[in-house]
């Protein structure tokens, strides 16, 4: 299986988000083998829009979740409240979340550690700024951020582990990572978090966030340790993501998965 995860940031309102999403929906129909698709709006639109995908194989997420169950917590959103909208992701330790926003390794580990205790699959955010990737540290950086987030961690069964590595520099910045530093980069978050957590390599999913577009998306999902891409600002324009999807289409269907 390929994922095609769609975060939409902070740009849509409830009319857009509503008519993205039917269209998001009309590019799936009717074809046999599609990718795993799921979209992460705002939370503001979190229940219009499960209510227009309420019958799709798409799946709702949101871009961040509270630590607590409830209380004095003002502008946090816990996680029985995504529940109750239809939420089954959550983006945890999107790099806008910690660069912009200071969310430490210490938050993020916490806002994890509450997303694997709940029903939702949360989807582990990582990657290097371009001083680390220059310095050579870029997998030291990266294995801080997993050890931190996934130390302790005990996978109930049913789960799956889901980690997005973006790279900030690849970031809405139209320069995507090489796909062979990708692909060395993927390898070694599977193999470090194979040491970190006890779960089967076949539940084990990584994607790759940063400048995917319907161009250069099929270089990126033809490889057998990409599990799928985490698209910012191509899944808003329903042209690019339906080129991003027809390209997972094209995998799937040429390695038969
Ligand atoms: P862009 O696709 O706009 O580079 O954003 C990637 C991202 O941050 C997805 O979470």
């Amino acid at each position: 299986m390929k994922y095609i995860f769609a975060n939409w940031k902070m740009n849509l309102g409830t009319r857009e988000s509503v008519a993205l999403a039917r269209g998001v929906m009309r590019t799936l129909r009717g074809k046999e083998k599609t990718p795993s698709v799921v979209i992460f709006p705002s939370f503001t639109v979190l229940n219009e829009v499960r209510k227009v995908m309420a019958r799709s194989r798409m799946r709702i997420g949101a871009q961040n979740c509270g630590t607590d169950k409830k209380g004095a917590y003002t502008g946090e959103v816990s996680i029985s409240m995504l529940e109750d909208v239809g939420c089954e992701y959550v983006l945890v330790g999107h790099s806008e979340r910690r660069f912009v926003f200071g969310e430490s390794l210490d938050v993020v580990s916490r806002r994890f550690a509450a997303a694997i205790a709940s029903k939702l699959t949360p989807v582990l955010c990582v990657g290097e700024p371009l001083e680390e990737r220059d310095a050579g540290n870029a997998k030291g950086y990266v294995g801080e951020q997993l050890t931190t987030a996934l130390k302790g961690v005990r996978l109930p069964r049913q789960k799956h582990l889901f980690i997005a590595y973006e790279p900030v520099w690849a970031i809405g910045s139209d320069h995507a990572a090489l796909v062979a530093d990708m692909v060395d980069m993927h390898e070694y978050i599977k193999d470090t978090a194979r040491k970190l957590v006890d779960v089967p390599e076949s539940k084990i999913h990584i994607l790759y966030g940063g400048s995917v577009n319907a161009v250069n998306a099929y270089t990126f999902l033809r490889e057998e340790l990409v599990d799928g891409v985490l698209v910012g600002g191509a899944s808003l324009k329903i042209k690019e993501f339906q080129g991003i999807v027809d390209s997972a289409t094209d995998v799937i269907t040429a390695q038969e998965l």
